[in-house]
């Protein structure tokens, strides 16, 4: 019989923005299915074989684990916004201004996405890089290639990451070599992708296609038009694209579109804004913006290290005045234009970031505290892309999306050390700030342990 998994021990997650729930002595118990079915806030070691007798479970039939001190559980990162064939070129063209650096580092490196080898040999090590970095949800985009697309499909459901998979829209404003040949041959590649996520996982457990018009500057009208039209008869597909990320890119989109005044208006407009759209970046946010997001319940995909190194925006966005009018916020590592692929790190620049925005704001814009990026990195995230009753954290009901996290790392240097005064959540501050994925121990998706 299979087997259910139970953990006793520190488990730390969020409730909401403001309230962090830090549970010691904490017995959580998942069905082999991986829904979570208990959760016992205060029991002590002793007393879990009794209480587990309580729920008809005999002794055969789980798989119990206590956790030392220095160990606890976190629900599984989600990282909002991600650029799988971007993987190979991280770091890559630093500081360049975002149409210079597709053209010349991006859109090359992306094209030899057309070899499915290729494809696979990259995306294998991009699924398995980010799950060792405690990734369990991605909203990745995929080149323009279908079979490339429908490959990395695969390879999430086979190795076990929960995913949007979205092959990329584009037809103009893109070299000859790499741009989608016709509006229809674009829709038919998003609709073979659509049957294919479908085809592979019927009940949309794991993985399911997105909607990614790359950015409106590389489609025309007739295909953002054609894509609204998708979204319209499948209400289930996520959409995503990239928003207002730098002022290159706003005042190319507004003369390729001279009436629409701004982008909100113009996604709109082709029927792209819906509770399921995933924004990347948002930097630049009017009232007017800020308003119809909020109305349109769309969720931003905040992206802090690509929005202070690659793009040319040079400017994060205004994620505190995005909580205050409780408009959906997750983050983004953006890789390959984010130089990093993990998403502490993500964290870490959310929080700086926000700092200089207290600064720019004369204190109106309170800094991001570690409680609230670590929200935005679990509970946040899974609320942009429209899975928080499923993930987000560690709620009976739910799915068992979590990470093991250890503090004591046999390599000195890791995460500042643990020392006898340390409470939970010091511990926790501690791995937040400095740990990194050797302190990430094992990675569960709906049960299934995932890391490589
Ligand atoms: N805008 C259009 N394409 C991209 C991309 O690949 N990365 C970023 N950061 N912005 C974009
Ligand atoms: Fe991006």
């Amino acid at each position: 019989m299979a087997q259910h998994l139970v953990f006793h021990g520190t488990l730390i997650h969020s409730l909401s923005l403001d309230h962090l729930e830090v549970i010691e002595n904490g017995l959580i118990v998942i069905t082999a299915d991986g829904i979570i079915s208990s959760l016992v806030r205060s029991i002590s070691k002793e007393s879990v074989q009794q209480h587990l007798a309580t729920l008809e479970l005999s002794e055969s039939q789980y798989d119990i684990h206590f956790l030392d001190r220095g160990q606890f559980l976190v629900p599984g990162f989600v990282d909002t916004h991600n650029h799988a064939p971007q993987w190979a070129q991280r770091g890559l063209g630093q500081s360049m201004h975002i149409l210079d650096w597709l053209d010349k580092v991006t859109f090359p490196n992306e094209a030899r996405f057309r070899n499915p080898e290729y494809a696979r040999r990259i995306y294998a090590s991009c699924v398995d890089g980010f799950l060792q970095q405690g990734i369990t949800t991605a909203s990745y985009y995929g080149s323009m290639h279908a079979e490339a697309t429908k490959i990395l499909g695969d390879l999430c459901l086979e190795k076990g990451q929960r995913a949007f998979v979205g092959k990329c829209n584009m037809n103009r404003n893109a070299p000859d070599y790499y741009r989608d040949a016709t509006v229809e041959s674009s829709l038919s590649e998003t609709q073979d992708c659509i049957a294919h996520m479908r085809m592979i996982d019927p009940e949309g457990r794991l993985i399911k296609h997105v909607l990614t018009p790359r950015f409106a500057i590389t489609c025309e009208d007739a295909l953002l038009a054609g894509l609204g039209e998708i979204a319209r008869s499948n209400p289930d597909l996520p959409i995503q694209t990239h928003f207002n990320e730098a002022e290159q890119e706003m005042s190319f989109t507004k003369t390729l579109f001279p009436t629409f005044d701004n982008e909100v208006d113009l996604y709109g407009h082709f029927g792209l804004l819906t509770k399921r759209s995933i924004l990347a970046h948002c930097c630049y946010m009017s009232e007017y913006e800020l308003g119809r997001l909020k109305d349109l319940d769309c969720g931003v995909a905040h992206c802090p290290i690509s929005n202070m190194t690659v793009g040319g925006g040079f400017m994060a966005a205004p994620v505190r005045e995005f909580l205050r009018r409780d408009i959906k916020v997750g983050l983004g590592t953006d890789s390959g234009g984010g130089f990093s692929s993990s998403i502490l790190d993500a964290m870490r620049q959310a929080l700086v970031a926000s700092n200089a925005k207290e600064v720019m704001s004369q204190g109106k814009d309170k800094g991001l505290s570690i409680d609230e990026v670590f929200y935005l990195a679990t509970l946040g995230g899974a609320r942009v892309c429209c899975l928080d009753e499923k993930i987000g954290n560690l709620a009976i009901g739910k799915e068992f999306d979590a990470l093991l996290i250890d503090s004591k790392s046999s390599k000195p240097g890791v995460m500042t050390m643990l020392e006898e005064q340390d409470n939970a959540k010091t511990v926790f501050d501690k791995f937040i700030m400095t740990g990194d994925d050797r302190n990430i121990k094992k990675v569960f998706v709906r049960g299934r342990q995932v890391k490589v």
